[in-house]
């Protein structure tokens, strides 16, 4: 018997939102709700595995569509702290799907953490017929706890018993209960009566470089994060938008990075590169990222305007935030 085993397990549950903490006045309607009511205490009760034990806070609750960066700080100093605490064994964090992805993908990036943060959803509001929610729940406190894999480590995503790391998954689904998928990487496995049957591996971390990016975000008032916009590249797309977004910077709000959200292998319309080429001239920075669902942008040679890689526009942009965040320690000129 291991020490886990004599003292129990200690999950601790936060709460945002979302649809899973929905309320509807028929439990009939599944779509017209209001997302963010129940409390994260009462969507946890009686989910418990035998021997874990939940601690619950709810540090927002909102609908994803406006999550903000205060909440995302909140959440990084939170998660740190309590993962700090030895008899802590793992987070689960329930979370509206909107925004599920980036919420996940910015707190690998600022934790890169040893133990497993899932975060959770739901499709259906927490009164429908037959919501989705609970069974969500207790699978993501399956494998936050050890339970279901003593191995599970980094920020994770829970949905419809498949398990997601946080630098590949995606919304894919505006209704089906299965709204998330990984693309070409796959899931990292699927929970079943809560065991993970794992098919690849855990999310890799740099702990030291999240470290330095988790000492920034702490750092700097959410207010002043760097603005990164995402344009998008399209057929009969025009420069105008990031002529504009420039222009906003000689009005005294800087405009401090860009992602271009590019068809195929990172290509853009002549137009948009021509703008995004004046705008890196002018000391924006300037990346692209592919609209496909699938795939990753691979380097040409030549090109002038750097790539993401495989990350999605949305995730770009958060990454290339905490890019600039970290590149100077004065804060970002307004
Ligand atoms: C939200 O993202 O908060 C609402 C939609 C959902 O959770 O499915």
């Amino acid at each position: 018997m291991d020490n886990k085993s004599v003292r129990g397990r200690r999950v601790v549950v936060i709460g945002t939102g979302g649809t899973i903490a929905g309320r509807a006045t028929s439990a009939l309607d599944n779509i017209g709700y209001s997302a963010a009511e129940v409390g994260v205490a009462e969507l946890v009760q009686d989910l418990a595995p035998d021997g874990v034990t939940l601690l619950t806070e709810q540090v927002a609750q909102l609908d994803s569509k406006d999550m903000d960066f205060g909440v995302w700080q909140s959440l990084a100093e939170r998660c740190s702290e309590w993962l700090a605490l030895p008899d802590i064994d793992g987070i689960v964090i329930t979370h509206g799907t909107d925004t599920l992805e980036e919420t996940a993908y910015f707190l690998q990036s600022v934790l890169a953490p040893e133990k497993p943060v899932v975060l959770t959803c739901a499709m259906r509001p927490a009164t429908a017929l037959a919501p989705d929610g609970p069974q969500n729940v207790r699978d993501a406190v399956c494998l936050a706890s050890g339970n279901a894999d003593s191995a599970a480590r980094g920020v994770l995503i829970v949905c419809a018993g498949r398990v997601h790391g946080a630098f590949d998954v995606q919304k894919v689904h505006t209704y089906r209960l299965d709204a998330f998928d990984s693309g070409d990487a796959g899931p990292i496995g699927h929970i079943e009566e809560g065991m993970l049957r794992r098919v690849r591996e855990w999310p890799a971390g740099d702990r030291a470089s999240a470290d330095r990016v988790l000492e920034r975000v702490r750092a700097l008032p959410s207010d002043r994060w760097p603005r990164v916009e995402i344009v998008t590249s399209h057929a009969g797309a025009s420069g105008r938008v990031i002529d504009a977004l420039c222009a906003s910077t000689a009005a005294g709000d800087a405009l401090d990075g860009l992602v271009i959200a590019a068809t195929g292998n990172g290509s853009i319309h002549r137009s948009v590169e021509a703008a995004a080429l004046r705008a890196q001239e002018a000391g924006v920075a300037v990346v692209r990222a592919t609209k496909c669902v699938e795939g990753r942008i691979l380097p040409v040679v030549n090109a002038t305007l750097r790539d993401a890689g495989k990350l999605t526009p949305v995730k770009a942009r958060i990454s290339l935030m905490l890019e600039l965040m970290t590149r100077s320690a004065a804060p970002t000129p307004r």
